[in-house]
């Protein structure tokens, strides 16, 4: 760790999440010290991620000395289950998980779905709430696929990538093009210029 430099915290108990993000983190020269914090934070049933990660972040942001974000992805299948999980998406995963999703799917060629990330960002130097957001668009994978990755990727092929799940590809590939990686990507320009 840099001792010159200020603490960034990202509130997450998920390790895959922080993995991918600390790659990305290491690609730039930045002036903070990314450090993992696992803080219990209140998660509200609310019809948008961005609100849940909005309230999750208000919960623990005033214990940590420094700015903190957290991190809210929602996983869309918008053809044929209109959004379905969406906010629910840890819950579905945790009770019907990848196979359940695929019970309920029979033309996959014709499927849609999307990824979305909201990252919430208390930044204490201006003492603000602020948010950096992103998507993939793609569509379910007859079969679940891969062992890269964790949660919906073996069951979620991307548009820029047709043959392959998310859980086929490596890390980085994956977040070139994936919802936290980009959502990531505009969280950093703002840290390069604050
Ligand atoms: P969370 O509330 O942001 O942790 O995510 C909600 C649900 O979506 C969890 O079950 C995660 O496993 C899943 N999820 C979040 N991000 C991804 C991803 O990048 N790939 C696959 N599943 C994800």
């Amino acid at each position: 760790m840099d001792d010159t430099k200020d603490m960034l915290y990202f509130i997450t108990g998920n390790n895959f999440k922080f993995n991918e993000i600390q790659q990305l983190f290491e690609q730039e020269t930045i002036k903070y010290n990314l450090i993992q914090k696992d803080l219990k934070t209140i998660e509200i049933q609310a019809d948008t991620i961005k609100s849940v990660a909005e309230f999750k972040l208000n919960s623990v942001k005033d214990k940590l000395i420094g700015s903190s974000f957290i991190e809210d992805s929602g996983f869309f299948v918008d053809n044929p289950l209109n959004g379905f999980p969406g906010v629910y998406s840890s819950y579905v995963m945790k009770t019907i998980g990848n196979k359940g999703i695929l019970n309920l799917i029979d033309n996959y060629e014709d499927s849609k779905a999307h990824f979305s990330t909201v990252i919430a960002l208390y930044f204490k130097p201006l003492n603000k709430l602020l948010f950096f957001e992103g998507t993939v668009e793609g569509k379910i994978s007859s079969l679940q696929k891969g062992n890269q990755g964790f949660g919906f990727d073996p069951i979620f092929i991307p548009d820029e990538i047709p043959q392959k799940t998310f859980a086929e590809l490596t890390t980085s590939q994956k977040n070139s093009i994936s919802h936290r990686g980009k959502a990531w990507m505009k969280l950093m320009d703002f840290l390069k210029e604050n």
